[in-house]
């Protein structure tokens, strides 16, 4: 619970946590210190110190006697006060009485008033001004007689030097420590930045470095990514292998279909055109999503060039709303694809399709809407499956679809560290197609 309500003011990055727990426990501790140093030993000193000019007010006082002969009573002290470095004098007898007189900062001066108020007799005030002097008031029968003490000879000189002594050590050591901190957190911070850019579909390069269990982290990494590798490499060689070596002999039996007769021929040359069809975008499919390294494109000129080149075949696709302005890594080519995906599904079981484009600070949307029946949420997740194509008998004479398509523009997606998401259109009322990628 506590913690919970804690955890939203504490920082997220593994630099400043690890900067706040050194820095922590170094102030609370020069914290302690210095509350306990001012308490006990400040406070002790000064009460010593204070005891000393005591007996010595009490020495003059002695000295002086009771004579109410204000000369005379500065004349017995004169020979003390050079040997106790005091001075001494009266207060004027028609000048208000004297008023104890403390900074808020006099931490020592309090204790040395306390203490002087309930020992020394005939106290009247303490003065501490700015001056190295302190001022004792007290009562005499000659009048109110003002004391002035080296102050040094009151309080401990200069106790704040422990205190700032130690605070710039303090600091100090913590800055070295950080310094060292920071270079066993570097190698951190790199395996989490290689291991986000190949989630986005970019292979930086990377060795283990640092801590052992680090090291093992950057190991497995580079194990899983070269894994992962190998098998998109296996499976595009091998869908791309198959459908080129299938592709000789279909045009071999395409010649020989040419000879026979027209009629005969008429069905099976369009089953081998359509095995044509079918080897080609399993080619396209295998040629796979991320080739080419992503390089800054303006998305909303892409989607407007895409949109551009379907009205030249005049179909019905218009540009929506633009938002947002800038440039985002992308594969143009690549997310080119995936736009022609989308349209083109768009206008084959719709009529009309619109493209919108949305940039934020954080990501890039792009959007493909149409005015067709849509995909109901439950059979979404199908949809984007290869070769999978719902309910044939909603698009029977809608041409032949591989299936595909969907599950390439998620490829393509993914590839960009981002997803294809397909909801509902609520002006158009057919699918809805979103590319989402985090900039
Ligand atoms: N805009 C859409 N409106 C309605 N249904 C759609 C839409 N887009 C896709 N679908 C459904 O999702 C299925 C899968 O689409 P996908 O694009 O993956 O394959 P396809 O269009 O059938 O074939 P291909 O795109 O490979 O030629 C389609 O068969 C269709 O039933
Ligand atoms: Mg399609």
């Amino acid at each position: 619970m506590f913690f919970q309500w804690l955890k939203q003011y504490l920082p997220r990055s593994l630099y400043a946590r690890a900067a706040l727990i050194l820095i922590m426990p170094v102030v609370a501790l020069q914290l302690l210190v210095t509350i306990v140093f001012i308490k006990r030993d400040l406070e002790d000193v000064t009460t010593q110190m204070t005891t000393t000019v005591l007996r010595e007010v009490s020495l003059l006082r002695q000295q002086a006697g009771e004579t109410a002969d204000r000369d005379l009573y500065l004349h017995r002290l004169e020979p003390f006060l050079a040997p106790l470095t005091m001075t001494a004098r009266f207060v004027a007898q028609d000048a208000p009485r004297p008023q104890d007189e403390l900074g808020w900062d006099e931490f020592s001066g309090r204790v040395v008033r306390d203490k002087l108020r309930h020992e020394l007799e005939g106290f009247v005030a303490v003065k501490f001004p700015v001056t190295r002097e302190f001022l004792l008031y007290l009562d005499t029968p000659a009048g109110i007689l003002e004391l002035g003490v080296d102050r040094r000879r009151l309080t401990a000189a200069a106790p704040h030097q422990l205190i700032v002594t130690m605070v710039f050590f303090g600091f100090l050591m913590t800055v070295i420590s950080f310094v060292y901190m920071r270079n066993q957190l570097r190698p951190i911070k790199k395996l989490a930045d290689v291991a986000q850019a190949f989630g986005r579909g970019r292979n930086l390069p990377y060795s283990p470095r640092g801590a052992t269990e680090v090291r093992v982290a950057g190991s497995a990494f580079l194990d899983m990514r070269g894994r992962i590798e190998r098998q998109i490499e296996q499976r595009t060689l091998m869908l791309s292998g198959v459908s080129h070596d299938l592709r000789t002999p279909l045009t071999r039996l395409k010649l020989s279909l040419a000879m026979i007769d027209e009629d005969e021929a008429e069905p099976m040359l369009r089953d081998v055109s359509e095995m044509q069809a079918l080897l080609d975008a399993f080619l396209d499919f295998s040629r796979g999503a991320s080739t080419g390294e992503p390089e800054p494109v303006d998305p909303q000129k892409l989607a407007a060039s895409v949109v551009e080149d379907w009205r030249r075949q005049n179909k019905d696709v218009m540009l929506g709303e633009l938002s947002g302005a800038g440039t985002v890594p992308l594969r143009a080519q690549s997310m080119r694809r995936a736009l022609e995906n989308l349209i083109s599904n768009a206008v084959r079981y719709g009529t009309r399709a619109r493209v919108s484009v949305t940039l934020t600070e954080k990501s890039m949307r792009l959007r493909v809407e149409d005015d067709g029946p849509g995909i109901p949420a439950a059979q979404r997740g199908d949809a984007v499956r290869p070769f999978a194509r719902l309910d044939p008998a909603r698009n029977q004479d809608l041409g032949s679809g591989v299936g595909l398509g969907l599950a390439i523009v998620a490829d393509i997606a993914r590839a960009h560290g981002g997803m294809l998401r397909l909801g509902k259109s609520k002006e158009l009322g057919g699918l809805q197609a979103d590319i989402v990628i985090g900039r």
